[in-house]
């Protein structure tokens, strides 16, 4: 018997063209949303009088065994039937006989796979928020922790140092950094929040079907508003892989700091042994690999974005084969992304933080921007201030002197306004607790900042 797909072709494909054209091995992924997707459409159909009322029931029964089979594991893929759609249909038939065939009628696969990674980047979307959220959670306890023990590190630009700041603000930046991503992702669960189900192969179908019932059904507010785009569109998609791009950079940026803090030369913090390897050759290695991977890993997330990109370009409407290509590259950016906030709220919850050497590093050079805020406290123009101490501390360094060393005559040569009070105010807590201003590092402002990370974990 021809397969009822089969339509004009007699004769057996190419067995190379055959493997070459199954997305079966990947899109096998969709399986439980092609089932949704299709009692939907069956239920409607049968509503809208396309189908009867008992053909309609047969039909979601059949999928509701389908599902089951799904579940637990004993639903017989078939890799000569091309892809999940096919597959499903043909079990479908197979199941409850040839009225599963009325299933695919006002449907074709360009809109039933569209519907598919629409309803998988829903779900996906929430999964991503909240294993985000977990990450956030764990740099907040962390946070709240160090906020409380006034732990100070040395605040890094261009990797120098610069000013001192608290560790629990230095975590935060990290923790409003995955906020934006968190809301990004609700913004591409919004872009999914449209059913392409009616569109059918591209130009809609003289069924008289009712999208809006089955897109209700699906929890979708809203439909295409052009059939054509409806099953071309995979904006959402690379919205996504944008969205997981972003997120790996973010993650990259944590890793890499990490990396550098766990090193013998900064000393910052060690990782926790479940977190870290050793080496096969020398033994004194801890090596944090696990934060090598989540930065390396990020090259993938590029690449799916760029990948998606590239084959959207050139394609001329409406749907072209070169779309299958787009769903290796989601699943593996949502699995990436998954495994790295995993695996990143397991090294930021475990790691330990080195809070005296922290403290030890800080530079009495970091501190003398206060100086010149003193001098120009006093009425010098900052410009001359900021010139002041920086020949201060370039004297200093010649003579290998440390600041709070020198005699008031020695301070007096830089400025009348420089004496021993003035350089008493470099002490590191004094000079973060000056940083008042909004969302700076002073600790009262960052007790504010942490009520307010609170609220947003309350959402
Ligand atoms: N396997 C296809 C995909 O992933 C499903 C849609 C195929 N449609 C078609 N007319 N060949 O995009």
């Amino acid at each position: 018997m021809p397969k009822a797909w089969e339509g004009r072709f007699t004769g057996k494909p190419d067995v190379r063209a055959e493997a070459f054209t199954s997305s079966l091995a990947f899109d096998r992924r969709l399986a439980v949303q092609d089932v949704t997707g299709s009692i939907a459409h069956a239920r409607m159909l049968a509503r809208s009088g396309v189908i009867g009322r008992q053909e309609g029931e047969l039909i979601v029964a059949g999928l509701e065994r389908i599902r089951e089979e799904l579940a637990d594991g004993t639903f017989p893929f078939r890799r000569e039937a091309e892809d999940i759609h096919l597959n499903i249909e043909k079990r479908l038939v197979e199941l409850i006989g040839p009225v599963g065939g009325k299933l695919h009628t006002a449907r074709s696969r360009n809109d039933q796979v569209a519907l598919d990674l629409h309803l998988y980047l829903r779900e996906t979307t929430d999964e991503v928020r909240e294993a985000i959220r977990r990450l956030q959670r764990a740099l907040f306890r962390r946070a709240a922790e160090e906020l409380e023990s006034g732990t100070i590190l040395p605040g890094y630009t261009h990797l120098q140092q610069a000013q001192p700041v608290l560790l629990a603000h230095h975590l935060l930046a990290y923790f409003w950094m995955l906020d934006r991503d968190w809301e990004r992702f609700r913004q591409v669960d919004d872009s999914c929040d449209r059913s392409p189900l009616g569109a059918a192969a591209l130009a809609g179908t003289s069924f008289p079907v009712d999208p809006v019932w089955t897109a209700g059904e699906l929890g979708f507010s809203r439909l295409y508003e052009n059939s054509v785009d409806a099953v071309s569109d995979r904006d959402f998609a690379c919205e996504f892989l944008f969205g997981c791009a972003l997120l790996g950079a973010h993650l990259s940026r944590l890793a890499e700091e990490l990396v550098i803090w766990s090193t013998r030369e900064f000393g910052f913090i060690r990782f926790a042994d479940a977190y870290a390897t050793g080496s096969s050759i020398m033994p004194q290695k801890k090596n944090p690999d696990t934060a090598e991977l989540v930065r390396g890993k990020t090259g993938r997330l590029y690449g799916n974005l760029l990948g998606l990109l590239t084959v959207l370009k050139g394609l001329p409407l409406a749907y072209g084969s070169d779309l299958q290509e787009d769903k290796e590259k989601v699943f593996d950016s949502a699995d990436t992304v998954l495994a790295c906030l995993d695996v990143a709220e397991g090294i930021c919850s475990t790691l330990e933080f080195r809070r005296e050497r922290m403290r030890e590093m800080v530079d009495e050079t970091s501190l003398v921007t206060d100086l010149a805020d003193h001098l120009a406290s006093k009425g010098v123009p900052f410009r001359e201030a900021h010139a002041m101490v920086g020949k201060l501390v370039r004297w200093c360094e010649e003579e290998g002197r440390r600041l709070s060393s020198l005699t008031t005559a020695e301070l007096g040569e830089f400025s009348i306004h420089l004496d021993q009070e003035a350089v008493a105010l470099l002490d590191p807590a004094a000079v973060v607790a000056r940083r008042r201003s909004p969302g700076g590092t002073a600790p009262g402002r960052v007790a504010e900042e942490l009520t307010r990370a609170r609220k947003c974990l309350m959402v």
